[in-house]
């Protein structure tokens, strides 16, 4: 099967990065939110991520139109999604919504358009049970800052087939990423991994075994990390770290996890990390 024309759900941080690898790659792409607001920012801070090239002479301001003229948007789920090869959901990660989205794709997409989800850590499973084609649902599950990232987490749920799987394995190296073949599991690698660590940093400023400061230097000096743990918690999102740290406790039986008491304060103070201003840090 060829992909054309990718639909892509949410104009936040992951789905705009996402339609910006997409559209740069060459693909048409409609972006769908809930408001008009959300997605003249989406496209905002794709241009201004394009932009970063500009100086560094590595793309013209015409490329960047070119680029930009292959991204639509609509608040119209029906109308983003009717034509699309591909749908590539990056909506908020709870689950209820996720499940209404793909009960909806289920009506309004092609019998033969492939239904991706970027969840970090919901089950590909219980979003394909939504649709009457659970063959053609899978996870492509991109990283933060996903014009940088270079991986895709291909994620298989029970019943994807194997056609779906290597349209989206090309797919992703299509956008010049590296994938990796995943079978479900809560978290999958990375965050099963990444999120697990970074608590573990969490605890560690908990118990005032050392500050925010020398938590991160000691990661990033000692193991070599771009960013230390509580810095790109800060970066990820608080919100999501702790949504993707109850999956894992949740789903994961025989997991001795403790999700830390500060990051649950944090959230609850509305104090998110970069996007609020503050967590961990002070931005
Ligand atoms: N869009 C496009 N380009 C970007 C960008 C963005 N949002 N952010 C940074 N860049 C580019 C810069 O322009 C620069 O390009 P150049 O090398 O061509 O000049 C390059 O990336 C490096 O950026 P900077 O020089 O500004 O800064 P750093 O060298 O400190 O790198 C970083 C920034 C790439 C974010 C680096 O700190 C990093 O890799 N951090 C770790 C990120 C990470 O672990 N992400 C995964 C999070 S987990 C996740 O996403 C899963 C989810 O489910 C939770």
């Amino acid at each position: 099967m060829k992909i054309e024309k990718v639909a892509i759900l949410g104009a936040g941080t992951m789905g705009s990065g996402i339609a910006h690898v997409v559209a740069q790659s060459g693909y048409q792409v409609i972006i769908r939110d809930i408001s008009q607001e959300f997605l003249d920012k989406g496209l905002k801070t794709i241009r201004k991520n394009l932009e970063r090239g500009l100086k560094k002479g590595r793309i013209t301001e015409e490329e960047i139109d070119t680029i930009m003229k292959r991204i639509q948007t609509t608040i119209d789920l029906e109308n983003a999604v009717k034509d699309a090869d591909l749908v590539i959901e990056a909506i908020p990660e709870k689950l209820e919504l996720k499940l209404g989205t793909f009960n909806e794709l289920n009506k309004f997409t092609k019998p033969e358009a492939i239904l991706a989800s970027n969840t970090s850590s919901i089950s590909i499973t219980k979003l394909a049970s939504e649709t009457s084609k659970p063959d053609k649902v899978l996870g492509l599950h991109f990283f933060n800052p996903a014009p940088v990232m270079k991986l895709v987490e291909v994620i298989r749920g029970e019943k994807t087939s194997d056609e779906t799987m290597n349209v989206a394995i090309d797919f992703a190296k299509s956008l010049g990423k590296t994938p990796v073949r995943v079978k479900e599991f809560p978290g999958f690698i990375v965050n099963k991994v990444l999120i697990t660590a970074i608590n573990e940093a969490i605890d560690t400023y908990e118990r005032g075994i050392a500050s925010a400061e020398d938590i991160d230097t000691a990661m990033k000096l000692g193991c070599n990390w771009p960013m230390g743990p509580l810095e790109l918690a800060d970066y990820i999102g608080l919100d999501v770290v702790l949504d993707i740290s109850k999956v894992l406790k949740e789903n994961i039986k025989d997991f001795n996890y403790r999700v830390p008491k500060i990051l649950e304060e944090l959230v609850s103070q509305g104090k998110l990390g970069r996007k609020t201003g503050e967590g961990f840090y002070k931005y």
